[in-house]
């Protein structure tokens, strides 16, 4: 099939490579001249795993392009996999979306089914249809699908090729049989659904993930203070097959491009219809508040935090991504640079996106785990990156002037640390070594 992807983003890009090496014809198009010129070369502007692979393997299939005119007009399928970030009200900026729409609308000469991949509030597909029906310049049949992706970061293209589900949200049967027909070589359940339910799985799956995170999060602070260990108590409600064993995982809670945007975007939409759902506000607090963890831990062993040289290990959101939105390094270090902190940061490859982000002269960036430690008065481990987790916990007394290491993401069980000087502080287990 002849397939255009509009937006080249871990979505977008995803999409078009993996729909690719299924071997459909696949034009990407994004207005980014360096980008589309960077993916010629068959180098992938964004970091994940196995996507530049893929990628090479697939050239042969694959055009990029910025001229959206010549890759919609006989494209059979077009997917809109273009960004809808958060607006300043918590709702979602659809202005992406209506831009291709409109490309779409004046550029379409064959029948063709819109697929929008996009996540966008539910009615939006309705819209986005009326609209290119009325800007149509062109007498052909333009359909318009739902179907919302599921992927992650870091192993987006696994998530792609082996989904959990296929949604195909349609209120015809044509687009349906064209969907199926595009992911008849993709080893998932297929689910056909209406439109607006296809929007609305995207929302509550997303949701249900952040409030499951933000439970997880509020019962380890409580752990904490009752003397529980939130990985036991984990452990044993995982065995539940009702509750699952993943994303039970405690920490100092959810960033990225999905969780913090949609559940807003979710909220808003409901309150704006009358209809508020508090458990997703009360995961949006959790979330918020579970944030500064660490600072607060860390004001237990100093008052402030001036001169002191603190060592963050990780900052992007999670680990296998250079990601860094909403990651909770970005409201924290600010706080210990305020305080007059000196700030040391690793991290193998979110580095150049913080400096983008956050810049000023206290801060140091280092290549290795060691040399960030060193002489350090504190550290906060804000992502689980492997070298974290495999690191030699004694080197923190080692190397760190005041061996205090407070813990983010549990990356280490707590009895690597009995026998050493290092305090060791973590979410909702007890603190070894306390001082
Ligand atoms: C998420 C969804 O998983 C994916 O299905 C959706 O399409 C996009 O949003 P992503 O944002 O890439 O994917 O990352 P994910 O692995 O879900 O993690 C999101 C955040 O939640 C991270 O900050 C992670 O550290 C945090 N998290 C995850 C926890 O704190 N605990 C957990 O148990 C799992």
């Amino acid at each position: 099939m002849k397939i255009a992807v509009a937006g080249t983003g871990y979505v977008g890009l995803v999409t078009g490579v993996c729909l690719a090496s299924k071997g459909h014809n696949v034009t990407c198009v994004d207005v980014d001249e360096q980008k589309v010129a960077m993916m010629k070369k068959g180098e992938s502007p964004i970091y994940e795993p196995g996507l530049p692979e893929l990628m090479r393997d697939n050239m042969d299939r694959l055009v990029f392009s910025t001229d959206y005119v010549s890759s919609y007009k006989d494209a059979d399928v077009i997917f809109i996999g273009v960004g809808t970030p958060e607006k300043t009200d918590g709702s979602a900026n659809l202005s992406y979306v209506y831009q291709v729409a409109k490309q779409i609308a004046v550029s379409a000469e064959k029948d063709c089914v819109v697929v929008v991949k996009s996540t966008v509030p539910i009615g939006t597909n309705d819209k986005i249809e009326s609209y290119i029906h009325d800007k149509q310049k062109h007498s052909v049949k333009i359909y318009v699908a739902s179907n919302p992706e599921f992927l992650s970061q870091g192993t987006a293209v696994r998530d792609t090729l082996h989904a959990s589900r296929i949604v195909i949200g349609v209120n015809e049967e044509e687009p349906g049989k064209v969907l199926k027909e595009v992911y008849q070589d993709f080893d998932a359940p297929k689910l056909v659904v209406g439109r607006r339910s296809a929007e609305m799985i995207k929302y509550a799956s997303n949701d249900f993930l952040a409030l499951k995170i933000s439970y997880v999060n509020e019962i380890a602070n409580l752990c904490e203070t009752v003397g529980a260990d939130v990985e036991e108590v984990t452990m044993g409600m995982g065995y539940d097959a009702r509750i699952g064993d993943r994303f039970l995982n405690a920490g100092i809670g959810y960033g990225g491009s999905c969780f913090p945007k949609d559940t807003k975007a979710l909220s808003w939409l409901a309150s704006f219809n009358d209809n508020e759902i508090r458990t997703i506000k009360a995961a949006i607090e959790v979330n918020d508040s579970q944030k500064f963890k660490l600072i607060k831990k860390a004001k237990k062993y100093y008052d402030e935090f001036l001169f002191l040289n603190v060592a963050v290990l990780g900052c992007t959101f999670k680990p296998g991504t250079d990601d860094l939105r909403e990651a909770p390094s970005l409201v924290n270090i600010p706080l210990l640079l305020e305080d007059g902190a000196n700030v040391r940061i690793w991290d193998p490859v979110g580095e150049e996106n913080f400096k983008k982000k956050i810049s000023n002269k206290n801060i140091q960036y280092f290549s290795t785990i060691e040399e960030t430690l060193e002489g350090a008065d504190l550290c906060l481990i804000f992502t689980e990156w492997e070298q974290v987790v495999n690191f030699d916990v004694r080197k923190y007394e080692e190397l760190m002037k005041t061996p205090i290491v407070l813990d983010g993401r549990n990356c280490y069980p707590l009895s690597a640390f009995e026998g050493t000087k290092t305090t060791y502080s973590s979410i909702g287990r007890r603190t070894i070594n306390d001082r």
